[in-house]
């Protein structure tokens, strides 16, 4: 018989990287609501209006300091002694042409959306295969797929290493149970799109049903692994 699953976090633990607003903070609704436990990575550590009695582990993460994750995935398995999925989603987005931009734009877009979603994965990697079914989620980009316009072109080269990174953390964990998937939006009505269109947002895609992939992503077993997840607010012509 074909039971409707309505709790499919069932208390496994997942770290969820800038969830203090935006597509981080719906995941994390949506993950708890799952019955999740969240370790959720912020600059300014301030507890969801949802949380109440809900087991959530607050870490301050800054996503540009390459000590921050070894601390945070401690913490959290101070916290909760288990971590069974990672959210890496705090991004950064500067709208520049690859003409325009200089070595300190590139870095800084290196360092946030590619060099810590890596540290991060390395340092829960050990939990992650302990579980035997350890999941990494990407929040790259349509950016990381295709090059949308010069404005964004510097933004889709970190979002392109994103996606290859999803890849190549799904190499190193396949035999290990660890399946990683890059979750590749288009316009999500956040701060970020919000400072680079002026589409309206009823056009945009709702970061609460981002959230809602991502929690089937999560929840989806080791026969079933998504290496890509591209979502549309608007036709593209291959995604
Ligand atoms: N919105 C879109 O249209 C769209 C489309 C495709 C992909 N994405 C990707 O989805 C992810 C989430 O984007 P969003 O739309 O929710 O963006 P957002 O509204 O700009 O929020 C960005 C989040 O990342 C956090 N963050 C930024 N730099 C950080 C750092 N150095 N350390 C720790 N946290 C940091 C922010 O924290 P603070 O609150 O402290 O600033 C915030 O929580 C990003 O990776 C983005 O590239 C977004």
């Amino acid at each position: 018989m074909i039971q409707a699953q309505t709790n499919t976090g069932s208390g496994r633990v997942a770290l969820i990287s800038g969830a203090s607003r935006g597509i981080g903070a719906a995941i994390a609704a949506e993950l708890a609501r799952q019955g999740w436990r969240l370790s959720l990575g912020m600059r300014k550590p301030e507890l969801p209006a949802w949380a109440g009695e809900r087991q959530v582990h607050l870490h301050a993460y800054d996503a540009s300091d390459a000590e921050a994750e070894a601390r945070w995935v401690e913490a959290a398995l101070a916290a909760f002694g288990r971590i069974d999925a990672i959210v890496a989603n705090a991004g950064l987005m500067i709208p520049k042409t690859v003409i325009e931009a200089d070595d300190q734009d590139i870095d800084a877009l290196l360092d946030i959306n590619v060099k810590a979603p890596r540290r991060l994965a390395k340092a829960a990697w050990e939990p992650l295969v302990q579980t035997g079914r350890g999941r990494v989620v990407i929040l790259a980009s349509l950016s990381g797929k295709r090059v949308k316009s010069a404005r964004s072109g510097l933004y889709s080269v970190s979002k392109f290493a994103a996606v290859a990174l999803a890849h190549a953390i799904r190499h190193a964990g396949f035999d290990l149970g660890v399946r990683a998937t890059a979750v590749c939006p288009g316009f999500v009505a956040t701060d970020m799109a919000r400072s680079i269109t002026d589409r309206p947002e009823d056009l945009m895609t709702d970061p609460r049903d981002l959230a809602r992939i991502v929690s089937m992503l999560l929840d989806l077993p080791n026969e079933a692994s998504v290496a890509e997840f591209a979502v549309n607010c608007q036709l593209e012509e291959f995604f």
